[in-house]
């Protein structure tokens, strides 16, 4: 039987990449599927009620016009899909998000894992480094931020490892948050 310790031992080992693959409209049942679980709902909510899948597809696949400047990917470690992920451009995102941004290299980064038992064992932050990766071969972009909400200690401990400096509180649309950024390197 394992202990405790080793059931949090890292995930994967280090050959097997972290990829990440455009979301296409067919993954939509799995992202609805993954949005219901409690590990996720509790940063993402929302918490009063479950999201039908027509209010998942007009959330994240909305039409292209809606959509321009975000990138949604499935991660996967190996064959195995581990998670979501996107980034979007800040500059002009709407609905009252970064309405001071005035440099359209910026993005902003949104992830989770979908298996809680994946948690808290360093798969995180190799989906975050991944990521950054992926925004940064883009030669626009000049910086990379990330809100976490202030307890959402995990998040921010993993997003440190991944590169990133908390730089203050602000309020956001959905809340109180912890801006993170990390230039380009
Ligand atoms: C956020 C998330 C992607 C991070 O991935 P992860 O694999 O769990 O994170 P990692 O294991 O890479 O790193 C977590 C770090 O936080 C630390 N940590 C975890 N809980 C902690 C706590 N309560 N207090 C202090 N540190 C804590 C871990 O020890 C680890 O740091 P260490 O390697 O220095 O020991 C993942 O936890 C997740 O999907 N959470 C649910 C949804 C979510 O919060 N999404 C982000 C919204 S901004």
């Amino acid at each position: 039987m394992r202990s405790p310790t080793d059931r949090r031992a890292k995930v994967g080992t280090s050959y097997e990449p972290v990829t990440l693959r455009p979301m296409q409209e067919h993954d939509l049942t799995l992202l609805h599927a993954w949005l219901q679980r409690p590990h996720v709902v509790r940063w993402w909510g929302p918490h009063d009620r479950s999201l039908s899948l027509d209010e998942v597809r007009a959330e994240h696949f909305p039409s292209s016009a809606q959509n321009a400047g975000v990138r949604q990917y499935i991660a996967s470690l190996g064959e195995r899909p581990i998670g979501w992920a996107q980034s979007y451009v800040t500059l002009g995102a709407g609905d009252g998000w970064w309405e001071s941004e005035t440099d359209p290299g910026v993005r902003g980064i949104d992830q989770f894992l979908c298996d809680p038992n994946d948690l808290g064992r360093g798969l995180g932050t190799r989906m975050v480094e991944a990521l950054v990766r992926l925004v940064f071969s883009d030669p626009a972009v000049t910086r990379i931020q990330t809100d976490p909400a202030p307890d959402n200690v995990r998040a921010i401990r993993c997003y440190e490892k991944a590169g990133f400096r908390a730089i203050r509180r602000i309020v956001t649309p959905d809340g109180c948050a912890v801006l993170m950024t990390q230039p380009r390197p």
